[in-house]
């Protein structure tokens, strides 16, 4: 029997390869050194599972695992031909490797399926895995699921994923793992503000820096699902894949199905897990070019209020400051006086913009700053001249509607009609206004979405299909056109919508206070660049704290940085100290968008500390931020992770420290320290009032092998 055995960044990925049984992952987890055939081969005879109380023969865990070898937890594979062939057998199956990519072509001759699975283990060291099926026989083939399963190695105790709602999005939950299994559903349609974004099982003693962690993540934006799975014979599985609602996949003679990518992310601690991410996500060809402009997004500055003076002024005040692509959100097409109508009449509307949008774009190239616009392409207001014309080209199930939501409905893009209304509308807004970015939006959830296109039949799997390609044949109409995807906020934040948009909008809540752990957990799966990081007014508008500018901006200060606040209200002071806070992240932007990420652990009570550190560790910024008042004063020392240990450091405040007591040494900006101390005791931090925070700077000053000492 085959075996193959991938190695990268620290990770082993030994796959055994039968010809009569479908590939399975033997070992997914910290690397196995270079292991000759033979120690291979042993090494894979102690892994294989042994026979357990209830089946003569051991009990393999394919990638998708099939009920007829005894499997008992949730099957890989779940369909049929009008009732049969409901348990398929893969049985002969051929294999191709190139590189550290393994591609199973398999056949279940009874049925007539054919499935081609597709494991890859990437440089970065991130597992991922796809399936495809092919229906050969004459009878149609009801598609039930198509999920692919990773099994996690050693005893984990623990699962890890994600939860939220809107404005409060990728908040994490930690439970036990139990014999059982953990399912989390998603039937929104999108990827949904409560996703588990990334499923981990872990070690007990799991933090940012330490234990060991096994994440699968799904890469869909529609319907999807992830599950851990504890056997009785004490296996542990994470599994997942497109969720298909009935009778959603049904394959002809010929047809075929494809799974989205199943993404296996192990890391010694959860930073290097994520980190997997970060450098898979960053080695695209297409990855997002540095520098990321600075934006000025109008949504919390104006609403739906589109004064042209004003606006004007905005944009004035934003180049004044530093911006360089300005975006006009919600509120400028046929009718769109508030949330309630319009969607769909993708037609600058006159009665606000007698000249179209010209005067304001006009303006804002001529300060030097791109020009973006907000649309929602997919959606439609009952209250639209669109929806008049064509009620047909509603998702709908039957004659009702679904519920409304923000009062209003789902625009049938399977229908090739609606489809290539919708993408002229898109092309000839880009062709006018030679759009340099669009933030793409998303406002409701798709359920009860059938297609009266489609005799009424569930659409949520040809839906996202059609958006992912209308968001690929509307990027390629403009070389360096940009799209970011926003959904009532955070709500689409996964690596399937990734393919084909630049940015993700993290969250409608920009209150600093919660936008820290916001930032913190989407950073799990995505590196700071593609996540729109913005400074708000200083009383957020969503949960209506008050917060001084240096939070705010200390906290967007990471990500793709923007501002979303109504700068015409501010005082020349202000404007002069947002200005040096962007000049700021200019000067440090290509260390903040090409390092490392770590967050820190055991921090004291109410701190929360995090940073980038540069690739070859010449330099790193980390920000502590002070969220409650400490049980105890002073509060206490944080350590510093990812630093290169033999390397001197400088460190010194980015901007001045709102100190409230004894300053620390450092905050002289005198203080030099080796990567291995600062690791190791780390830095005391500063007495800060709740709600403030200090930025650090560290730089190396010179490598100190032999030890330091002044
Ligand atoms: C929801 C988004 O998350 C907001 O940023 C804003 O664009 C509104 N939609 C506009 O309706």
């Amino acid at each position: 029997m085959h075996l193959h055995h991938f190695r990268a960044a620290g990770v082993s990925v030994l796959l055994e390869c039968p010809s009569d049984a479908l590939p399975a992952i033997l070992h997914w987890g910290r690397d196995l050194g270079p292991l000759g055939a033979g120690a291979l081969a042993d090494l894979a005879a102690e892994l294989r599972p042994r026979s357990d109380q209830t089946v003569e023969v051991p009990i393999r865990t394919a990638l998708v695992p099939e009920s007829r070898t005894g499997w008992t937890g949730l099957p890989g594979l779940s369909g049929h031909h009008h009732g049969e062939h409901w348990s398929p057998a893969f049985t002969a199956v051929t294999y191709e490797v190139d590189g550290q990519r393994l591609t199973a072509t398999a056949t279940d001759p009874h049925a007539r399926l054919g499935l081609t699975l597709t494991v890859e283990l990437d440089p970065s060291g991130l597992l991922r895995a796809r399936a495809e099926l092919r229906n050969g026989h004459d009878l149609p083939y009801t598609l039930d699921a198509l999920n692919l399963v990773l099994p996690v190695p050693g005893n984990p105790t623990d699962l890890l994923d994600q939860a939220g709602r809107w404005s409060k999005e990728r908040i994490p939950q930690r439970r036990p793992l139990t014999v059982g299994t953990h399912l989390r559903e998603n039937r929104r349609g999108r990827t949904g503000a409560d996703a588990a974004t990334v499923l981990f099982a872990a070690t007990a003693d799991l933090g940012f820096g330490r234990g060991q962690a096994w994440g699968l993540h799904v890469g869909f934006s529609g319907n999807h699902r992830h599950y851990a799975e504890r056997t009785a014979t004490g296996r542990t599985m994470l599994g997942g894949g497109e969720l298909l609602l009935p009778g959603e996949v049904i394959l002809e003679s010929g047809q075929t199905y494809r799974t989205p990518w199943v993404y296996g992310a192990y890391g010694h601690g959860l930073d290097e897990a994520a980190r997997r991410f970060h450098d898979h996500l960053r080695a695209r060809p297409g990855h997002p070019p540095a520098p990321r402009p600075v934006v000025l997004n109008t949504w919390e500055a104006v609403y739906f209020d589109h004064d042209l003076d004003r606006l004007l002024d905005l944009a004035d005040r934003a180049a004044r400051v530093g911006v360089e692509r300005f975006v006009l959100d919600d509120g400028w097409f046929l009718g769109r006086r508030d949330d309630g109508a319009g969607l769909g009449d993708w037609y600058v509307d006159p009665a606000v913009w007698p000249d179209g949008l010209h005067p304001l774009v006009k303006r804002v190239r001529a300060l030097g700053m791109e020009f973006g616009l907000w649309m929602e392409p997919e959606m439609i207001n009952p209250d639209s001249d669109l929806a008049r014309a064509h009620p047909d080209w509603i998702l709908r199930t039957g004659d009702r509607l679904p519920p409304p939501a923000r009062r209003q409905q789902v625009l049938d893009l399977t229908n090739p009609a609606a489809y290539a209304h919708i993408k002229e509308r898109l092309l000839a807004l880009v062709a006018e206004y030679d759009l340099d970015f669009i933030k793409w939006d998303h406002n409701r959830d798709l359920v009860d979405a059938g297609s009266a296109a489609h005799a009424g039949r569930a659409a949520v799997h040809a839906q996202t299909h059609a958006v992912y390609r209308l968001l690929d044949e509307v990027r390629a109409a403009r070389p360096g056109l940009e799209i970011e995807a926003c959904s009532s906020g955070g709500a689409r934040v996964d690596l399937g919508i990734l393919q084909h948009a630049d940015r993700v909008w993290a969250s409608d809540c920009i209150d600093p206070v919660e936008r820290q752990d916001i930032l913190r957990w989407t950073a799990q799966l995505l590196p700071p660049e593609l996540i729109g990081s913005h400074i708000g007014s200083g009383r957020s508008h969503t949960t209506g704290r008050r917060h001084d500018l240096a939070f705010r901006a200390a906290t967007a200060f990471f990500g793709h940085y923007g501002i979303e606040w109504d700068l015409t209200s501010l005082t020349d002071a202000e404007l002069g100290e947002l200005a040096e806070w962007i000049a700021l992240h200019k000067r440090h932007r290509a260390l903040l968008h090409t390092g490392a990420v770590v967050r820190v652990d055991d921090t004291p009570e109410g701190v929360r500390a995090h940073g980038v550190v540069a690739p070859d560790a010449s330099q790193a910024i980390y920000e502590i931020a002070m969220l409650d008042r400490p049980a105890t004063w002073p509060p206490g020392t944080i350590r510093l992770p990812g630093l290169d240990p033999d390397t001197v450091y400088r460190i010194s405040p980015l901007m001045p420290v709102a100190s409230h007591g004894a300053e620390p040494a450092w905050v002289s900006g005198r203080l030099e320290l080796p990567g291995s101390a600062l690791a190791a005791a780390g830095l005391s931090v500063p007495p800060l009032f709740p709600d403030q925070s200090a930025l650090l700077h560290l730089t190396a000053v010179r490598q100190d092998r032999d030890g330091f000492s002044t």
